[in-house]
């Protein structure tokens, strides 16, 4: 499609300028969330995966902002079951909406979505490769509890492999002279494309197995759930679903800045004695999609 709208289905369709941009909006909308903003639009909200946070967020934001949303949470009951292309789909919604955010379990799918849609698209997740909402609400997170996002130290654990989070996070941090601690089992090491990409940015990495040891010097410790959806035999999900388990003792020699956050769902990889720790912050994290989602819609839609 000619003109096709701006839409953000990697966070690298956001410079580092306009990821500095939504982030001040979102201190905005965080001091002052109801508006009317939103008044007479209409939002597509179509989620192929199940999701908690980012659907209910993103309908949060459209809300507090006086807009409307429309979509579905399980394609199950639309025409999908009857065989409809994602590009009918798309097509058909954007003639409803101003606004499409879209989850899916297969890598690519938004951005075709995006390629075919007369409206914005807003990754919503897409397989095991990109989140980019979410990966606004962990910068925010980082700058508003450390008071910087520049040369800082975080280690990202767990399932690093299909962890899409972590994907885009990594891209989004390496605008800010970042050093990574990758923590992973060997079968979810980090794909070496991330890491040759890190490579060519000239930025520091290191990559580890043990995890006790190698969050004592960060400053942020990024854990992640094995994605047992992402594993085609259940076998290998067993052998790695509780590699690392994050307990309160453990936060004893870690710096005092220093901050636990997690996209969340939780399912065993923090043990919940953490919880009440002020060194956790993924509760405060997820309230942060708020905002967070409130400011990435209005820089699409160029809202001001
Ligand atoms: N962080 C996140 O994407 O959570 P949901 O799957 O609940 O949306």
């Amino acid at each position: 499609m000619k003109n096709r709208p701006k839409s953000l289905i990697s966070i690298n369709d956001f410079t580092k300028d306009e990821i500095l941009k939504v982030l001040e909006l979102t201190a905005k909308f965080e001091e002052n969330p109801d508006q009317n903003l939103l008044e007479g639009k209409v939002v597509g909200s179509i989620f192929f995966e199940p999701s908690t946070r980012t659907r209910l967020s993103f309908e949060t934001a459209v809300n507090r902002l006086k807009g409307r949303v429309i979509g579905f949470s399980e394609a199950s009951n639309t025409s999908v079951s009857k065989g409809e292309t994602l590009k009918d789909t798309t097509m058909m919604l954007a003639n409803y909406c101003d606004l499409i955010v879209m989850r899916h379990p297969l890598e690519g799918s938004v951005r075709y979505a995006s390629e075919v849609s007369k409206v914005p698209v807003i990754n919503a997740g897409d397989g095991s490769n990109q989140h980019p909402t979410q990966t606004m609400l962990d910068l925010y997170s980082i700058k508003k509890t450390q008071g910087t996002l520049n040369n800082l130290k975080i280690a990202m654990v767990g399932d690093l492999k299909y962890g899409r989070t972590v994907h885009s996070l990594l891209m989004a941090m390496s605008h800010f002279n970042t050093s990574f601690k990758f923590i992973a089992p060997p079968e979810l090491q980090m794909p070496d494309e991330y890491c040759m990409y890190l490579k060519n940015k000239g930025l520091n990495f290191e990559e580890h197995t043990d995890f006790a040891e190698n969050i004592k010097g960060v400053d942020i410790i990024y854990m992640t759930r094995v994605q047992r959806e992402r594993f085609s035999e259940p076998m290998e999900y067993e052998k790695v679903k509780n590699v690392y388990i994050l307990r309160n003792t453990m936060l004893n020699n870690t710096k005092p800045n220093v901050k636990i956050l997690h996209p969340l769902p939780r399912v065993s990889e923090i043990s919940t004695d953490v919880d009440n720790n002020p060194k956790a912050y993924y509760f405060d994290q997820a309230l942060n999609g708020v905002y967070t989602r409130m400011a990435v819609i209005c820089y699409i839609l160029g809202i001001k």
